[in-house]
């Protein structure tokens, strides 16, 4: 499986803080199953800046670590930028990265609520043949009240990716619950970890995987593996398959269920 949102790079932010952390998470990836993780420290957030450049050398060096561990997992650079009104300039400076290399570029919204431009950001990146996916977006309190807003982005030429933790309740029931809205909508295509630390926030792929196989179907989980070695391979991403619940209602029962928690 592969990764496409993690903080697995030492000591950028506030994923990994030294290289015994990124280690470690990099050996329990490898032990789902992971065999390849795009390292996306933060970038513009506020709090820490993490130009192009520092990303590409920091994922070098950790892969030569890696490699002396003997831990077969290939990691490289990204980075999760914060939309923000020179993010175009930005790009123009040759600050910030795409996913691996590809013409995938992953951004992330505030919190709170989707910025006045954002309609317009993603509009400039489609233009510039670029094709932004929102960061778990089910972690945006707007896009929770209002998902037909994100269904507006999608249509934009946005896509987005929900954190596994969100989809097996790590972040509470609103957003375990807002995840399988979105993706029942329509409006997720890809999952990752968003991996930060192996004891506070891990990995939990394969348990994702297995959650949407059981509830949305295996072709889901499958789509949703595809498309992360599309973002590798630069590919565009796969025909979502159809939105609707497996037979005999699982997805139904399933959200009653949430609902019920
Ligand atoms: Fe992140």
């Amino acid at each position: 499986m592969i990764d496409i949102h993690t903080h697995i790079l030492p000591g950028l932010d506030d994923g990994a803080s030294n290289e015994r952390d990124a280690i470690d998470m990099a050996r329990a990836a490898s032990a789902e199953g992971i065999t390849t993780i795009v390292a996306t420290p933060h970038h513009a957030n506020g709090k820490y800046m993490n130009f192009a450049a520092d990303v590409r050398e920091h994922a070098d060096g950790l892969n030569v670590r890696l490699a002396q561990a003997g831990i077969p997992i290939s990691i490289v650079p990204g980075q999760e930028i914060r939309v923000h009104d020179d993010l175009l300039d930005a790009w123009g400076r040759g600050e910030l990265l795409t996913l691996a290399g590809s013409r995938y570029v992953m951004l992330e919204m505030p919190s709170s609520r989707i910025p006045h431009y954002m309609s317009s950001l993603i509009h400039e990146l489609h233009v510039m043949k670029l094709r932004p996916i929102i960061a778990h977006p089910e972690r945006n309190a707007e896009v929770v009240e209002h998902p037909e807003r994100l269904e507006e982005l999608i249509e934009l030429g946005a896509y987005g990716q929900v954190t596994t933790h969100s989809l097996l309740g790590g972040f509470g029931k609103k957003i375990e619950q807002a995840s399988w809205r979105l993706m029942k909508q329509g409006s997720i295509h890809i999952v990752s970890s968003d991996a930060h630390h192996v004891e506070r926030r891990g990995f939990r792929l394969r348990e994702a995987h297995s959650a949407v196989n059981r509830v949305m179907g295996e072709e889901w989980s499958e789509y949703f593996k595809g498309n992360a070695e599309a973002v590798l391979a630069d590919k565009p991403f796969g025909e979502q398959p159809p939105v609707q619940e497996k037979s005999g209602g699982v997805f139904r029962k399933f959200m009653a269920g949430l609902l019920k928690k």
